[in-house]
């Protein structure tokens, strides 16, 4: 999905949605959460499912990660990775789309611990 990046030249406005969140995700926060010995926790259904809502887990990862740079990426960046996690993690049950979904959106443990997290 790299040509979704590729395809938004200087100056021309980024819809939110080209952002891809999945490639986000693993330049973002791969390099901490997604390999062995990484100094961030693997980030399991359960471990995301403990911010209770849509809401909070957006404010969460907006206000801490990444580590090391807090609140540093774009705001639709965010807005990607958040809806990849909870699709790839299974957080809402019957969600459609994940980036519309109202902030108080519940989000459950669906499925089993490993979906979602093997690479
Ligand atoms: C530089 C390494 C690093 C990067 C990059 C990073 N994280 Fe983290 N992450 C951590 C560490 C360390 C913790 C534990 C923080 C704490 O407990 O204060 C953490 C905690 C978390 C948690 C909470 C886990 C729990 O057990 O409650 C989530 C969710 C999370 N990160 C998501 C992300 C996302 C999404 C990104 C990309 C936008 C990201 N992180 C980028 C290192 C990183």
């Amino acid at each position: 999905m790299l040509w979704l990046l590729a395809a938004c030249g200087p100056g021309e406005e980024t819809a939110e949605t080209e952002v891809d969140g999945e490639y986000a995700y693993t330049i973002r926060c791969g390099y901490c959460h997604d390999v062995p010995n990484g100094i961030g926790a693997e980030l399991t259904p359960r471990v995301l499912a403990t911010y209770s809502t849509v809401g909070g887990l957006d404010r969460y990862l907006r206000f801490a990660m990444p580590h090391e740079t807090p609140g540093s990426l774009p705001s639709a960046e965010y807005d990607a990775i958040l809806a990849y996690l909870i699709e790839s993690r299974e957080l809402v049950e019957d969600g459609g789309d994940p980036r519309e979904l109202p902030p108080s959106t519940e989000l459950r443990v669906i499925a089993t611990e490993s979906r979602g997290t093997e690479r």
